[in-house]
């Protein structure tokens, strides 16, 4: 079935590309809806005028509280995917119950690290700073926590020496951008089950890793 998507953003919006390049060439069976970006004038913006996607800028800097924006979110949102899923496309602002509850198991991030290992900003130079070897990005669902909740997916990227933040960046971005309209293609193929919270996919799941995601 296909599935109704909301993408929140904060930037370029090249994951937001990403599933809109899926969708167009019948890798992803969905429809986004709706694209909220809570920073006006992002190049994620021009993405989704450019593919006839309705957008709307809601910034956090006119609500009094974190609460009041979230409240706010959710009205912006659930007219546009009252069964469908939302996803987080660099979208840099923690999310509260107060969104989380109104899409329950229904909110999924995009991360550049292989979680649990550096959530939070900046997970590039986390993993240089650290000096791991191999790193990568993951898609989950989102929780209460900062990137806490359980793991759809996950592809890994090594870190070559002279690698920099932006070098790195760069190698995530690739991986990234084939396991969410991956991740989502599943789901909307009704794939996704939560099996003692812990998320499960019938049939065959292409191994994920270092390889090309494409089926
Ligand atoms: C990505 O690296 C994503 O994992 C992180 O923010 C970045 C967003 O990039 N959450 P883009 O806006 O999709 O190009």
């Amino acid at each position: 079935m296909s599935l109704d998507l909301a993408v929140l953003v904060s930037g370029s919006g090249s994951n937001l590309q990403a599933i809109l390049d899926a969708i167009e060439h019948h890798r992803l069976d969905a429809r986004v809806r709706l694209v909220v970006s809570n920073v006006a004038g992002v190049k994620a913006l021009e993405r989704a005028a450019r593919a006839g996607v309705p957008s709307v800028v809601v910034s956090h800097k006119d609500f009094p509280s974190r609460a009041a924006f979230d409240a706010h979110l959710v009205e912006v949102v659930r007219p546009a995917v009252a069964n469908g899923y939302v996803v987080l496309a660099g979208f840099m602002r923690i999310l509260t119950a107060t969104f989380l509850d109104a899409f329950p198991r229904r909110v999924l991030n995009i991360h550049p690290s292989l979680l649990p290992a550096f959530p939070g900003v900046d997970a590039q130079k986390q993993a240089l700073d650290y000096g791991v070897r191999v790193t990568g990005c993951s898609v989950h669902l989102v929780d209460a926590g900062t990137d806490t909740g359980p793991i759809l997916a996950q592809a890994a990227v090594p870190i070559l020496d002279g690698d920099t933040r932006d070098t790195l960046a760069a190698r995530i971005l690739a991986q990234e951008h084939a396991i969410l309209p991956a991740v989502l293609q599943w789901i909307s193929e009704g794939r996704l089950t939560l099996v003692d919270g812990k998320p499960r996919f019938s049939g065959v799941v292409p191994a994920l890793g270092l390889a090309p995601l494409e089926r």
